[in-house]
């Protein structure tokens, strides 16, 4: 019944179906978009999977809904309908699964509400034997997050364990705090209250299949190690390009901006998984070791160098998939002035014996002209120009490219000779395509996170000193834009790849973005 850290999947190949101990997850901002799109379907998908523990229920914790359990169970039902991958939504296994839902109207800052939540649980855990095990899900804004762990405690409900007998956890959306001295501020309001193994902060990069076969595809392989490293690589790029623009999320974007919502969290990750050392092991402490090495490494800015090496976009109306689209001013809400960025590019070094002297290249924008996530490996090109007279366009570098989405797969650019008289080469790909070699289809990201939380598993989720070795390194280029606001905004078209500017960057160490 009980499974243990011992059974990560990363270590057995990823086959192993796993159990949790019975446990109650209390989703707190219940209401919200996130437990709509992404946690109730999620967790109705490990039920029709029959992952989720023999004793388990959702406790709904927050402000709206007049109806009590029956109307929440209407409004999941409905989102599960509308957003799960085993939708529409199944009868039997349906019913069996809303009998454990329940809710609990609240107000996050008023202490009676968590009283009363204790009372609930204690009812729940009996009804439902989730055995006094809870994980409280703060799906809220990051604002509320201190409060509502300070609470928690007040009333009594938090155990001393994350493990063991009796246990609680808590998890933690991104962006966590909204610069270092936030992000320091709340990890020492959580820890008066929890001890570091019973937090868990959630990127959910982590949870997506490609990204964890990233560390598959470089440590199971004997192949690449060897060539991972300055002495091979040119330069890495990272790119996170999305379609969508901000919908309806502009309150919340407005004051975060790309640097905040992707860079600091999801790319940095892609970049530590990347250009780390083998770990010594595959548990949480040793994967998560060497990633903080990686990140403690990476070269600060000082306000000045932040000009030359990074790059900040705000799209303007334009073309995106053949509509028309506004531009970021123009959104629902917006501040017609507004100085948010919508796209973020930059040049960092890891100085570690591996990568010196290396260009790891990031870029992330909103209304580019397509949604792709891709980790870009450039080799450097042949020491002798052997073949003097082909045509040295064509006679371009080795990439390995390992695209994270859409078309997950992996793509390795070679050289080949062109059939015929003569010596002509032309660049060839060989692919492989997650679609066409595995016949099943990968859970959601949430899935995953969501077993290892109940798990007790925290290798896919960031330490604290993760996440704040992350902050250290955008918060010099937060800092330098917020005292230099830009002058050009907006300053790239919805539809095109980003601002000028960013193809200088690049250029001035004699690269190209690639052309995903
Ligand atoms: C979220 C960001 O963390 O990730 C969003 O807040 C972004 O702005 C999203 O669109 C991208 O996630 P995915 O899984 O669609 O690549």
């Amino acid at each position: 019944m009980v499974a243990t850290v011992q059974e990560n999947p990363l270590r057995k190949g990823m086959q192993l179906h796993r159990t949790p101990e019975p446990c109650a997850m209390i989703i707190m901002g219940a209401t919200g978009d996130l437990a709509h799109r992404k946690l109730i379907p999620s967790l109705y998908n490990l039920e029709v999977d029959h992952l989720l523990p023999h004793g388990f229920a959702v406790v709904g914790f927050a402000r709206a809904n007049d109806g009590g359990d029956v109307a929440f169970r209407e409004d999941m039902c409905a989102a599960v309908d509308q957003y799960s991958r085993y939708a529409p939504v199944a009868g039997e296994v349906w019913d069996s699964f809303a009998e454990g839902l329940f809710f609990q109207p609240a107000e996050f800052d008023d202490i009676e509400s968590y009283r009363k939540l204790a009372e609930t649980l204690r009812r729940v855990d009996v009804e439902r034997g989730t055995q006094g095990n809870h994980v409280f899900y703060l799906a809220v804004p990051p604002t509320a997050v201190a409060t509502i762990s300070k609470m928690l405690g007040a009333v009594g409900l938090v155990t001393k364990h994350a493990n063991g007998e009796r246990w609680t956890r808590i998890v933690i959306e991104k962006p966590f705090g909204r610069d270092l001295q936030g992000a320091r501020a709340l990890n020492s309001q959580l820890l008066k209250v929890f001890h570091e193994e019973q937090i868990y902060r959630i990127d959910h990069y982590l949870g997506k299949e490609t990204v964890q076969n990233i560390l598959v595809f470089r440590f199971a392989n004997g192949l690449f190690e060897p060539i991972w490293n300055r002495r091979y690589v040119d330069n890495v790029q990272i790119t996170v390009a999305e379609e969508i623009g901000i919908a309806h999320r502009g309150g919340y974007y407005e004051t975060a901006g790309a640097l905040r919502d992707m860079v600091q969290s999801h790319m940095l990750q892609l970049l530590s998984l990347t250009a780390m050392d083998p770990p010594v092991a595959l548990d949480a402490d040793a994967v998560r070791d060497e990633k903080v090495k990686v990140l403690r490494a990476i070269e600060k800015y000082s306000p000045h160098d932040v000009d030359r090496n990074a790059v900040r976009g705000q799209y303007a109306p334009g073309w995106v998939g053949g509509r028309e689209v506004r531009g970021y001013r123009q959104e629902e809400g917006m501040d017609p002035e507004s100085t948010t960025e919508t796209y973020a590019a930059m040049k960092l070094y890891v100085d570690s014996w591996r990568w010196a002297g290396v260009p790891f290249f990031l870029r992330h924008g909103k209304r580019l002209p397509k949604r792709e996530t891709e980790i870009a490996i450039t080799f450097k090109r042949a020491p002798l120009a052997l073949f003097q007279d082909a045509d040295s366009d064509a006679m371009g570098p080795n990439v390995l490219a390992m695209r994270i989405q859409p078309d997950e797969g992996m793509s390795l650019r070679i050289m080949a000779k062109i059939p015929g008289q003569g010596i002509q080469i032309q660049p060839v790909h060989m692919d492989f395509l997650y679609g066409a070699a595995f016949s099943q289809q990968s859970p959601d990201a949430y899935e995953r996170l969501l077993l290892d939380i109940m798990l007790g598993d925290s290798t896919l989720f960031t330490r604290r000193d993760e996440v704040e070795a992350q902050w250290t390194i955008v918060d010099p280029i937060l800092r330098a834009w917020e005292q230099d606001p830009p002058p050009d905004f907006p300053n790239y078209e919805a539809g095109a790849w980003g601002p000028r500017a960013a193809i200088d960057l690049v250029q001035r160490d004699k690269c190209y973005w690639r052309q995903v």
